[in-house]
């Protein structure tokens, strides 16, 4: 069978480094403790580069690493220009990305550009008083009539976004907690501030920036209220009892992202710009990537996470998704990160067969997937108890325990300390099923790292898995069929074994090892809980 591209090969092309690649998100917390405080750091970071560089793993994101108080764990920067002391040093980071780059591996920091901490110099400023030169670095804004907030938006973690500021009588803006205020995008200041953040970061050899809330940063001018939700509308805005059309989502949003996009091509090779597009729709992502791919490279596919692990949901998804980009850029596959449920516990329901499955596809569809730290080793989501709740979104919503139990520390090898900190030291989140470890599945031809390894080898080297194109196969009830060029890759989400017509060639990778090698003389049969790739004969 020929291979067939019906999209550009670009996959030996520098200036798009990042397609059909993998890249892996790191909580730096969480992932290597070098000093025996519990906390991870990024001297840990670099001592465990080398199990990233034997995944196949081509860039590292570090969820951020800059100076904050921590009252949303990094995500209120309080010192953009400097590493937080709890993770360490620039000098610290600079040998980190000298000791990735020897192992081709890029490292990609985290731009939280929506809003600063409260204990960022520019709020002190701003708040100091109303004519303050930086009082319009962030949103404030008279109270209503009734002396309440000036318009109806809710915070994304709960409550009123605004808060009131008794000394200046206004009240200033935070879609997020009242000690994360919103910067006002409409500056050009602020503007400015940002482009030079993010030279200074790329001139010191970082590769790129995941963007925080990219879609979020700019708000409607005029304030105006939100609608309300309708019966219609998502699981999140019924339950905000709003649709968040004035402070998210704008259209003036564009405008920033291609004036970053220009700083980010201007370098050789250019930076890479990885959106935390945070949408409820699958159509509101695309505008993302720009008329003609002038916005941001990548942009997290968040509703395809959400979907739920059923074989005709899923083929909706990832068709719509194929269907908008080739003009625009490239796909991007997640199914876990720091903020949702782990995909092994989310999808699979702890069942390791269908983790295998939901692996297969991740590895195997166009474009970019970006695995999170834990996702090689088949980890799942950790119960945390109430009285050890650090993650502000758990403590306010209990009893739904929020980001804690994805946050636990990564589980190197099933001793005192996870491998991840001293021993006799207790980590800053409390492990999880340390018998799920890096170290023990290692060497094990049939585990869930071995099989992580494999794929990722496999999309690799092999140009029609890493960017041919994507198309589907139609398949019975259940079961998720694609091609990728001349591959084909069948996995079986349904209850019982079903005989797949159209297939030919034989069996290169399976969730179970025994396949490799069996033929698909015209179909073949696949198990329950199974996943294949074939290759053409
Ligand atoms: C998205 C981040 O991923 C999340 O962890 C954070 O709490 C919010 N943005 C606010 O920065």
């Amino acid at each position: 069978m020929s291979s067939l591209r019906l999209v550009p090969d670009a996959f030996d092309d520098p200036k798009q480094w990042w397609v059909g690649q993998v890249l892996y998100q790191a909580y730096p917390r969480s992932f290597m403790d070098s000093n025996g405080d519990g906390v991870g750091d990024l001297r840990g970071v670099m001592a465990r580069l080398d199990h990233l560089a034997w995944l196949g793993i081509r860039a590292l994101w570090l969820s951020p690493i800059t100076v904050s108080p921590n009252a949303d764990f990094g995500y209120d920067v309080a010192d953009y220009y400097d590493v937080d002391p709890s993770l360490g040093t620039l000098a610290d980071l600079d040998a980190l990305v000298a000791a990735a780059r020897d192992r081709d591996i890029g490292i990609v920091m985290d731009l939280v550009p929506n809003h600063t901490s409260i204990e960022h110099p520019w709020f002190g400023a701003s708040r100091s008083s109303r004519d303050n030169p930086k009082r319009d670095w962030y949103v404030w804004a008279d109270p209503a009539p009734d002396g309440g907030p000036p318009n109806n938006w809710v915070s994304v973690f709960g409550g009123p976004a605004w808060t009131f500021d008794e000394p200046t009588g206004q009240y200033y803006l935070h879609n997020f907690l009242d000690d994360q205020p919103d910067l006002n995008w409409w500056s050009e200041e602020v503007r400015l501030q940002f482009d030079r953040i993010l030279r200074y970061w790329f001139d010191a050899g970082v590769s790129g920036f995941r963007i925080d809330v990219a879609h979020m940063v700019i708000k409607d001018r005029e304030l105006r209220d939100n609608p309300a939700a309708t019966d219609t509308d998502s699981f999140m805005e019924r339950m905000r009892g709003q649709r968040q059309e004035f402070n998210s989502l704008r259209p003036e949003v564009h405008e920033v992202h291609r004036r970053w996009r220009e700083i980010a091509d201007s370098y050789d090779p250019p930076k890479l710009l990885l959106g935390e597009t945070f949408v409820e729709h699958l159509d509101d992502l695309f505008p993302f990537f720009g008329d003609g791919g002038d916005e941001l490279h990548l942009d997290f596919n968040i509703p395809f996470a959400h979907s739920p692990f059923e074989a005709a949901s899923l083929a909706d998804m990832i068709s719509r998704t194929e269907a908008a980009m080739p003009a625009r850029g490239t796909p991007v596959w997640v199914g876990s990160n720091h903020d949702i449920s782990r995909f092994p516990t989310r999808w699979a329901d702890g069942d390791p067969d269908r983790a295998r499955c939901a692996l297969m596809m991740l590895l195997t569809l166009r474009g970019t997937t970006v695995l999170y730290e834990g996702d090689e080793i088949g980890m799942v989501d950790t119960d945390v108890p109430r009285d050890e709740l650090v993650d502000p979104v758990g403590i306010r919503f209990y009893p739904y325990a929020g980001r804690d139990p994805v946050r636990t520390p990564m589980q190197w090898e099933n001793v005192d300390g996870g491998g991840f900190t001293s021993d006799g030291v207790t980590p800053w989140l409390r492990f999880g099923d340390l018998a799920c470890n890096v170290a023990d599945q290692r060497d094990d031809p049939d585990s869930f790292v071995t099989l992580t390894r494999d794929l990722i080898a496999l999309r690799t080297s092999t140009p029609d898995l890493a960017t041919g194109a994507w198309s589907a196969i139609p398949a019975p009830d259940g079961v998720l069929a694609y091609r990728r060029g001349g591959y084909q890759v069948v996995i079986n989400l349904g209850d019982t074994p079903v005989n797949v017509p159209g297939l030919d060639g034989r069996v290169v990778i399976g969730t179970r090892r025994a396949r490799e090698r069996d033929l698909a003389p015209g179909s073949l049969t696949v198990g329950a809980g199974e996943g294949v790739v074939i290759a053409p004969s």
